[in-house]
């Protein structure tokens, strides 16, 4: 069919007209490369990111109302938007017109690092704004719920949420009666603000108001266009798709006989993944627009009738405005509705997704149908033929043809009935993460009584994510009606439904046992609460409910947060305009806020420009039979498809690579998502389809190791082996009370940096001469893997980095190959070429951290002395060595955190298997390391009856002392860290409200662990530590400084330009940074290991003093005069007013023969104590609360160090808790995207966070006695982890079992579920190990 209409909307207050517009393009890429408005960002294109997300505005002609919402760019085909008036960050402000009030304060409040996901951010905050001028916090928390940040931490956005909300100063938590503003808090003692310490970070007397008469006004051409009664159906249609958009009912109908196949779509939020993902491709699609009748809200007799194109956040407002109307007895399914909907996604999705849309897409996982299902629901179906009304019950989900949409019919509206007297609803959901993230186990639950009997009259139990479709248990609850509610019936009705709804050890989703406790724990929560509610109508028949228990029935959420922070004020006798030691904002804040930061993938089109893809291994260890690339290479756009043949004698080893690696694989494949082919096409969508018609003839080898424990079977390691060895252990061993054996494994980490890998080559065109603009943290070595694939000498090809959208440690290695293979392609061809991964092929091609397997023997006397430790450390390096033996290594050196062991050995692997190669990630080994090491000291605690804090103490370093590898070593400071988190933290008062606390409740348990902080900082070598500089000065006066370090998000060019700021009395306004480039400094080292600013500020302040020095002279003749005075008169006196800087490198070295050296330059010290609630029912827990001491030297930035902090401790909460790769027996890696793999949203951070540096002390050969903070929050993490673990045991041991408690990391909701063990993991069935294949295997 032809496409024939015009598209038009509004884009920012400009009208966008479009006559052959093609309907698979989604707003994303049409405002990005159409529009060239590249602030709104691609972070997953799957709804999972927010970093995409926009405002979207329609006027609804029968209500005149404008609606505002905020929607994922990723998702909306542009034909959906007729009518409508998009705004993106662009159209809300910029530095060259006005910023908005949003855009200032998420600058000024330092809640941008990176900035990737700050547009996303913005937007979500702006379009709260346009409907709620002074939100609420819950507002404001739910508004962020679908947006998500890999660098803060959240902490400070939600701090620049909070100033637009009535009663800002305020944390708003009444829970327990009390807020922030009542003194002393959970024992908090107040800090005192004086001239020592800081408490802000920020002024708010700056800000601009909101003003919300400022704002762009919808669009009056859009009004008057809706208001036309003369519509007719619209039609867009490219050569593959067609487009049909219907404005009338009858049109619609008429469309779906026409094509009775073709989806409905109406928020695409379903059908657009399964197009993206699942490779379903529809020819037609119908999408009506604004159809009255599909939009009905009617309160009827029975119910609540919702029409099918009712969004799920206007049916959340509508259920919530109901529920306060009528009485609680009526609405008891609405509630229970409204619970989920809470937590359904994010405000984008729910905002889009229509509730139509949901019910028929019918997703095993469906949070609304499980509920929709058991409160007896119809659906009201429309076709040509007439009207008709269906159920919506077990057959309707299962897609039973008989129960089921005819093809032609419509779905118009749901019935939602009223709930009766006596009559009970409820909603339970368990997910990795609490919001945002689809359940893993969720249920619908009903029951009715006869009036005042207590016995059952009606019973239904639905549950998703636990087979293909919804499942209803309705045998087993027709078994039990006329069964009185009691204990009784809730044990057979356990054991029915075990029965009724069971599942296969090998079930999709794996978690087989903790979906099975789900089913009968909801079950019981559901009896508890119903018992509950019976008891408060009729106290006489209902037994009351044991207050201990009561603790089952609240669920565990996070709505409010508060923080505070202490931080030294700049020194006094500093000179005012000396920036150093004052919270300077990010110098790309603003930038990021108005979406004017260039990334990569942000530059402009170059003329000619190709687009690169890969094609990627799907076996996990295989010979390569045959590639054949014909058909591929058949399709329009195709320019060329390179496999390794195309690379003779350069598609072998280089730098980090090993002799097994290979740009592109050509005889044999170790790992699934291994590079075998790359397409290279006019555009992305060409190279893209092209990629897909690449046919690859695998023959299986064996053997196939994924794992570490078949890694060490295989005696499959990576050489050399690595040990470590102080004092004696076998002798101390002899010595002690006590020893005890034991290991731990602790599971991977995705980087998930928001940008995904990017690049863009651009060939001269004269001498050989090569660009390569790139997003990575070691440009010399891109250069280097570049000039060698091309043959040509460094000087001919230049890789530049403008900022990174995030890296820690995965824009290293990675990034080189891609971009050799890039610039190879760019060469071959003379043209331009571009290559971004899409979010799923980042993770599975990138690796991440190591996954570890910990083994330790401890001998240890009975006061919790540990005198000798023997450990194992393994790790999962993957198929290609890259940095895994340097992991390995730092690990060792870095195992013992704070504790003196007198006698330790340590050996280390690395552990080659068939999975992508893993490599560096933020804290590089450490982690891991310092994860197994003290949960080598909690099982020594538990076995000395000791607290773990108590034995963390007695083996702590004692000030001056010596290291395992003989460094000299002053930890003052670490015990002083220690000291003041335990007073900060009032944390013998808090373990004391936390026993009582576990001794009054049985479902809930509250745990509490402090963990010390020793984190090393240097690189191994001097070399590694080497940095340049270059400092000009132009005859205005102003400074352009360049020098080795990349802008990753942690404000490494802030800082520089502070240093430059104080070394030259400069104002910060004079200074400018560009990027980094190796045509300015060549030969960098990478950015990474916590020392950029170190390393290269010390490079800057050298290059300023080479200037100073020349200048004196002339700065002496007129102390009085300006830099233009100066720099002009040391031009007229022909003095250089250009210098490079230089530092050596710390000095630093390690013998591996002997295990002794200095590799380390100085020490970070901390120590954070974490408190956590655990739901014993469904493995849920609650952060209530963090306390972070930290030792950072004389902070050059208070802002954006404990930016680093923070945002690492996120990440590492992430890391123990709830981030969880998973991979099939096949080495396939599922979680490849945010809908899959949960890295920490808004709901996991602390409510409470507290974080205060140490007053400052001398470290004589830092940069002004800084410290480098990079990675060592991420360790502080582990707080969480042994706080749940602290949970755990207590509920274990109320339960009679007091044994040894092991724990993997992370500690997941299944974990700790499984592990709080009751009657309900004790009854459900166990299958054999080996009698079925799992899903997972873990790694
Ligand atoms: C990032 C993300 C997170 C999510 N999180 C959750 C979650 O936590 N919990 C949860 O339950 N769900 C979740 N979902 C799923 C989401 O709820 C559904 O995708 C959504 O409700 C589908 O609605 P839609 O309007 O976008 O459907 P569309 O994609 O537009 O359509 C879906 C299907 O419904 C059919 N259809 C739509 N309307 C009609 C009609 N009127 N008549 C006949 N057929 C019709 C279409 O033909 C199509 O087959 C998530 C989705 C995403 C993308
Ligand atoms: S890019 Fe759209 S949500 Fe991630
Ligand atoms: S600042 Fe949020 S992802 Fe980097």
């Amino acid at each position: 069919m032809e496409g024939g209409s015009e598209l038009l909307f509004y884009v920012n207050g400009r009208k966008v007209t479009e006559k052959n517009v093609d309907p698979e393009t989604m707003l994303l890429p049409y405002l990005r490369k159409k529009l060239r408005l590249t602030g709104t960002k691609y972070g997953c294109g799957g709804g999972g990111c927010g970093a995409c997300t926009v405002m979207i505005s329609r006027y609804n002609p029968i209500t005149k109302k404008i609606r505002h919402y905020p929607a994922n760019a990723c998702l909306t085909p542009i034909c959906s938007l007729y009518g409508a008036a998009v705004t993106t960050v662009e159209g809300i402000g910029s530095t060259k017109t006005r910023i908005h009030p949003v855009q200032e304060r998420i600058a000024k409040c330092h809640g941008t690092q990176c900035g990737f996901c700050t547009p996303g951010m913005v937007m979500s905050l702006y379009t709260l704004l346009r409907n709620h001028p002074e939100p609420t916090l819950t507002q404001l928390n739910d508004a962020l719920g679908g947006n998500l940040c890999r660098c803060t931490g959240y902490r400070p956005i939600i701090n620049a949420c909070k100033t637009f909300c009535k009663t800002s100063g305020c944390c708003q938590s009444k829970e327990n009666g009390v807020c922030c503003l009542d003194q002393g808090m959970n024992g908090l003692p107040e800090f005192e603000e004086g001239n020592e310490t800081s408490l802000k970070l920020f002024s708010e007397e700056e800000f601009l108001p909101l003003d919300p008469t400022q704002e762009l006004i919808f669009p009056p051409e859009l009004m008057t266009m809706a208001e036309k009664k003369t519509q007719k159906t619209r039609i867009f249609g490219s050569d593959r798709m067609t487009w049909i958009s219907p404005v009338t009912l009858k049109e619609l109908l008429e469309a779906k006989v026409k094509y009775p196949q073709a989806p409905v779509v109406m928020g695409n939020t379903s059908v657009g993944p399964d197009m993206k993902f699942k490779g379903i491709f529809h020819p037609v699609i119908i999408s009506p627009d604004r159809i009255e009748e599909l939009s009905v809200v009617n309160y009827t007799d029975n119910g609540l009738t919702l029409g099918a194109a009712v969004s799920l956040a206007e049916v959340k407002d509508i259920l919530a405005n109901v529920t306060r109307k009528l009485p609680e007895e009526k609405t008891q399914m609405y509630h229970a509705l409204l619970k989920h909907l809470e937590t359904l996604a994010g405000p984008q999705i729910r905002n889009m997704a229509s509730l139509g849309g949901h019910i028929v897409s019918r997703h095993p996982d469906s949070d609304l149908n499980p509920l929709l299902a058991v409160g007896n629901c119809t659906l009201n179906l429309l076709s040509k033929e007439g009207r008709r009304q269906i159920p919506l019950n077990e057959q309707f989900l299962r897609k039973c043809p008989s129960a089921d949409l005819k093809p032609e019919e419509i779905l118009i509206s749901v019935n939602i009935p009223y709930s009766r007297k006596w009559e009970f609803v409820s909603a339970f959901r368990q997910a990795q993460r609490q919001q945002n993230a689809l359940a893993i186990v969720n249920s619908g639950m009903r029951v009715c009584f006869g009036k005042g009997d207590g016995i059952i009259r009606e019973l239904s139990i639905a549950y998703g994510g636990v087979g293909p479709t919804t499942i209803l248990a309705n045998n087993s609850c027709q078994k039990l009606i006329g069964r009185p509610w009691n204990e009784e019936m809730l044990d057979a009705a356990c054991r029915l439904i075990l029965d009724e709804v069971s599942l296969p050890g090998s079930a999709p989703g794996g978690r087989v046992e903790f979906k099975r406790t789900l089913i009968v724990s909801f079950l019981f929560k559901f009896y508890l609460e119903v018992s509950q509610i019976l008891k408060g109508m009729d106290l006489v028949h209902y037994p009351s409910l044991a207050s201990k228990y009561e603790s089952a029935l609240e669920d565990l959420h996070s709505r409010h947060y508060w923080s505070t922070l202490k931080y030294q004020n700049a020194d006094l006798k500093q000179l005012s305009q000396d920036p150093i030691g004052h919270p300077i904002m990010h110098l790309s804040g603003i930038k990021h806020a108005t979406g004017e930061a260039i990334y990569c993938d942000d530059m402009p089109v170059v003329d000619r420009e190709l687009f690169l893809t890969f094609v990627t291994s799907s076996r996990a260890h295989a010979k390569i039979v045959s590639i054949d690339v014909s058909a591929a290479l058949s399709l329009p756009g195709v320019v060329d498809i390179l496999t390794g043949e195309h690379l003779p004698g350069i598609n072998t080893t280089f730098g980090f690579l090993t002799d097994a690696d290979q740009l592109l694989s050509t005889d044999e494949v170790s790992c699934v998502g291994q590079l075998v082919c790359a397409v290279i096409a006019d555009s992305e969508v060409q190279a893209r389809r092209a990629a897909q018609q690449v046919k690859i003839v695998y023959q299986d080898l064996e053997p196939v190791i994924l794992t570490i424990e078949e890694a060490i079977q295989n005696k499959s390691f990576f050489e050399p082996e690595r040990k470590l060895e102080y004092g004696n252990v076998d002798e101390a061993f002899k010595m002690v009370d006590q020893i005890l054996e034991g290991e731990i494994h602790m599971g991977g980490q995705e980087h998930f940096y928001m940008e995904t890998q990017s690049m863009l080559v651009v060939p001269k065109g004269e001498d050989r001469e090569i660009d390569v603009y790139v997003s990575a943290q070691f440009p010399k070595y891109i250069q280097d893997i570049t000039a060698s694939v091309l043959k040509v000498s460094a000087n001919k090809v230049m890789c530049h980095v403008k900022r990174v959208g995030g890296a820690f440690g995965g824009k290293v290695t990675k990034t080189g190959v891609l971009a050799a293979i890039t610039a190879f392609a760019a060469n071959k061809h003379g043209r331009p070429v571009r290559c971004i991964l899409e979010r799923g092929e980042d993770i599975l091609i990138t690796g991440g951290r190591h996954p570890y397997l910990g083994k330790y023997k401890a001998g240890f006397m009975n006061d919790g002395r540990i005198l000798a430790l023997d450990m194992e450390h393994y790790n999962n390096a993957g198929a290609f060595l890259d940095e895994s033996l340097f992991v390995i290594e730092m690990g060792l050196l870095k195992l013992e955190n704070a504790y003196k062991f007198p006698n330790l050995r340590c050996r280390g692997w690395a552990c080659r298997t068939n999975l992508p190669s893993n490599t560096a990630l933020r804290g590089f080994g450490f982690p891991q390391a310092g994860l197994i090491t003290e949960a080598c000291i909690t099982e020594v605690a538990a076995k000395c009856g000791l607290p773990p804090e108590k034995v963390r103490m007695i083996n702590m370093y004692k000030e001056i002392d010596q290291t395992p590898y003989k460094q000299e070593i002053n930890t003052k400071n670490l015990t002083q860290c220690w000291k003041e988190c335990m007073a900060t933290s009032s944390y013998t008062l808090r373990k004391a409200a936390v026993e009582k606390f576990n001794s009054e409740n049985y479902w809930k348990k509250k745990g509490l662990a402090m963990v010390p902080l020793k984190y090393p900082i240097g690189l191994g070598s001097v070399a590694a530590g080497q940095a340049a500089a270059l400092v000009h000065i132009y005859l205005d006066g102003s400074v352009l400084v360049t020098h080795g370090g990349i802008e990753m998000g942690q404000g490494v060019h802030t800082k520089m330009i502070q240093v430059v700021s104080r070394e030259l009395r400069m104002p910060l306004s004079s200074i400018h940074l560009r990027g980094t480039s190796t045509e300015t400094i060549p030969n960098t080292n990478p950015s990474g290991g916590s020392v950029v600013a170190d390393l290269n500020g010390l490079a800057v302040k050298d290059a300023c003093q080479t200037l100073l020095k020349r200048l004196k002279p002339i700065i002496s003749k007129n102390p009085k005069g300006t830099w233009k005075d100066w720099a002009q008169a040391a031009f007229n006196e022909s003095i250089s007013l250009s210098a490079t800087g230089y530092f050596r490198g710390y000095e630093s070295n390690i013998n591996w023969e002997t295990g002794e050296g200095h590799p380390f330059e100085y020490f970070v010290y901390g120590a954070a104590c974490s408190e956590v609630e655990i739901d014993c029912l469904t493995g849920a827990h609650k952060n209530i609360r963090t306390d972070i001491v930290m030792d950072v030297g004389y902070s050059i930035n208070p802002a954006l160090d404990v930016g680093q902090i923070e945002g690492a401790f996120i990440q590492g909460m992430g890391l123990y808790t709830i981030e969880e790769l998973n991979y099939s027996p096949q080495g396939v890696l599922y979680t490849r995207g945010p809908n899959q793999y949960k890295i920490p949203a808004i709901c996991d951070i602390p409510m409470e966070l507290h974080i205060s540096f140490l007053p400052p002390s001398e470290n004589s050969n830092t940069l002004y006695s800084s410290k480098g903070l990079g990675e060592s929050g991420i360790f502080l993490g582990c707080s969480v982890f042994f706080a749940i673990h602290d949970a755990i045991r207590a509920a274990r041991q109320e339960r009679g079992l007091p044994g040894p408690l092991r724990l993997n990391s992370p500690l997941t909701p299944e974990k700790i579920r499984m592990a709080c063990e009751d009657k309900f993991t004790k009854m459900i069935p166990r299958d054999e190990p080996g009698s079925y294949v799992p899903w997972s295997v873990p790694i």
